[in-house]
């Protein structure tokens, strides 16, 4: 199998060239650096299939190592079907596929003014306090921690949550009907996932509403289904229209347009799911950041047993934290369980552990109202720029979140003006890329997050240089 002594070396062959192999001559290193070094060439690509190697002699002399240092290692990737073994012959390449080469990362499309994000600036993020949280949580985690546990998630984050939501949200919950995931998007998919398996084919949606959460419904299987809005949310006088059984809502905030949802649409939702045995989703995602007044308690508490709450960290902390939670009717726990367990095993225990001793410490607390305070300054001062540079346009759904939405002069196109103050390095989305139905609202959404308080009225300024003339 090996290079006779007596077999002259193929010169036609590449076998006969150099082989350049990084290699560690230390004694103890030889056979594992040599495998690992032809090993390299081969997925690398620098040794196509067919090459011939040298021969063991004509190797072992060339790095001036033994000769069984080669023979060893070439049995060695021969096993391992990086060679082919050839009587009499030194070894070729075996065909290995090799894997072309990471495509370049793109870079994140940086504005000059970024009205865009509607999730927080992640400057704010409290890295002192987090790095203490995980540093408590790694000291007094159990060893089970680090095993595969709960697939609800870390008990002490659901008990943490289920004290927090009730206190700032009036959830009505407990730690055994919470689960956590990656977010609201993730809790969105189980969600869907559930209700296909129970024979579901439409999941009814606000209009306008995130374009993104539709996509999660339609990956699952399930259609969406269009229920519009108006200035006091989800209009409720055609309920009984829809086909759907389950309905995602934002009744806190409604997004994007920030309407509150009116008392009576609240209690007429809640029994519209009682009459048909249906499901509520209340996606909750920044009731935290309400300036003017508290914000209304979540819907769940109406009836725990027909509304599915569902909380993030991406607005209070950031999107990268990917933590978000569920509250549960009873009756959806195993089921939503199990799709938990299918698509991911559980969350990550160790940020669940921080998460739960940050909410417990009272430092998320303090962080939410640090930046309230940042964000409310924020607020007001491009609420105060665009009264005064665009006057007679109306700003909507500015008492909390992250965003305000500026109406438009009547026949004014959004997603032209959206082009238009792309040139100007200005980023901004339109209110109809976010309408599911053939007569979209228009406007622009805001995003004030991630513009310091000093930019906003050069900020301000741009996206008016981009607007078509309007009457004041
Ligand atoms: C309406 C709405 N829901 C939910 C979320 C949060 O999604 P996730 O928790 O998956 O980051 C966002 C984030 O911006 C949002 O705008």
């Amino acid at each position: 199998m090996e290079a006779s002594p007596a077999e002259p070396l193929d010169r036609s062959t590449p076998s006969g060239r150099d082989l350049f192999l990084e290699f560690d001559h230390r004694r103890g290193h030889l056979r594992r650096s040599l495998r690992l070094a032809i090993r390299g060439a081969i997925q690398a690509g620098r040794l196509g299939t067919g090459t011939p190697l040298p021969s063991s002699r004509r190797l072992a002399a060339d790095l001036q190592v033994s000769r069984g240092v080669v023979t060893d290692t070439y049995d060695q990737l021969a096993a391992e079907g990086y060679l082919a073994l050839r009587p009499r012959r030194a070894p070729i390449v075996a065909h290995v596929a090799t894997v072309a080469a990471d495509s370049a990362e793109p870079a994140p499309a940086a504005w000059r003014f970024d009205f865009i994000g509607t999730t927080p600036d992640v400057e704010l993020f409290p890295r002192r306090a987090w790095l203490r949280a995980l540093d408590r949580a790694l000291r007094v985690a159990p060893n089970e921690a680090f095993d595969y546990g709960d697939k609800r998630g870390r008990i002490e984050l659901r008990r943490a949550l289920a004290e927090y939501l009730a206190r700032v949200r009036g959830v009505r919950v407990d730690a055994g009907r919470i689960i956590i995931t990656q977010g609201f998007t993730q809790a969105l998919d189980l969600i869907c996932r559930v209700l296909r398996a129970r024979g579901a084919e439409n999941l009814a949606f606000e209009t306008p509403s995130l374009a993104a959460e539709w996509q999660t419904v339609v990956a699952s299987g399930l259609r969406v289904e269009a229920c519009p809005v108006d200035a006091y949310g989800l209009r409720t006088d055609n309920l009984a229209d829809i086909s759907a059984r389950a309905i995602v809502v934002t009744p806190a905030h409604q997004f994007p347009t920030g309407a509150v949802m009116a008392p009576a649409r609240r209690t007429a939702l809640v029994g519209w799911a009682a009459e048909r045995d249906g499901l509520i989703v209340e996606d909750d995602y920044d009731a935290e950041f309400r300036y003017d007044r508290n914000a209304p308690g979540a819907l769940q508490g109406l009836d725990p047993g027909r509304v599915v709450h569902i909380g993030t960290a991406s607005k209070t902390l950031a999107p990268g934290v990917r933590l978000g939670w569920m509250s549960l009717p009873a009756a959806l726990v195993e089921e939503v369980r199990l799709a938990k367990t299918a698509v991911d095993s559980g969350s990550p225990a160790l940020d669940q552990l921080a998460l739960a001793e940050l909410l417990s410490s009272g430092e998320y607390d303090r962080h939410v109202a640090r930046a309230r305070q940042i964000y409310r300054r924020r607020r007001d001062r491009l609420i105060e720029t665009l009264s005064s540079r665009l006057p007679g346009l109306p700003i909507e759904g500015a008492a909390a979140g992250l965003h305000v939405v500026l109406r438009l002069s009547d026949g004014v196109d959004d997603r032209q003006v959206v082009s238009a103050a792309a040139t100007r390095d200005v980023g901004v989305r339109a209110l109809s890329a976010m309408s599911l139905s053939d007569d979209p609202m228009r406007g622009l959404l805001l995003g004030y997050g991630r513009l310091p308080a000093d930019r906003i009225p050069e900020a301000v300024d741009a996206l008016a240089a981009s607007l078509p003339p309007y009457p004041s």
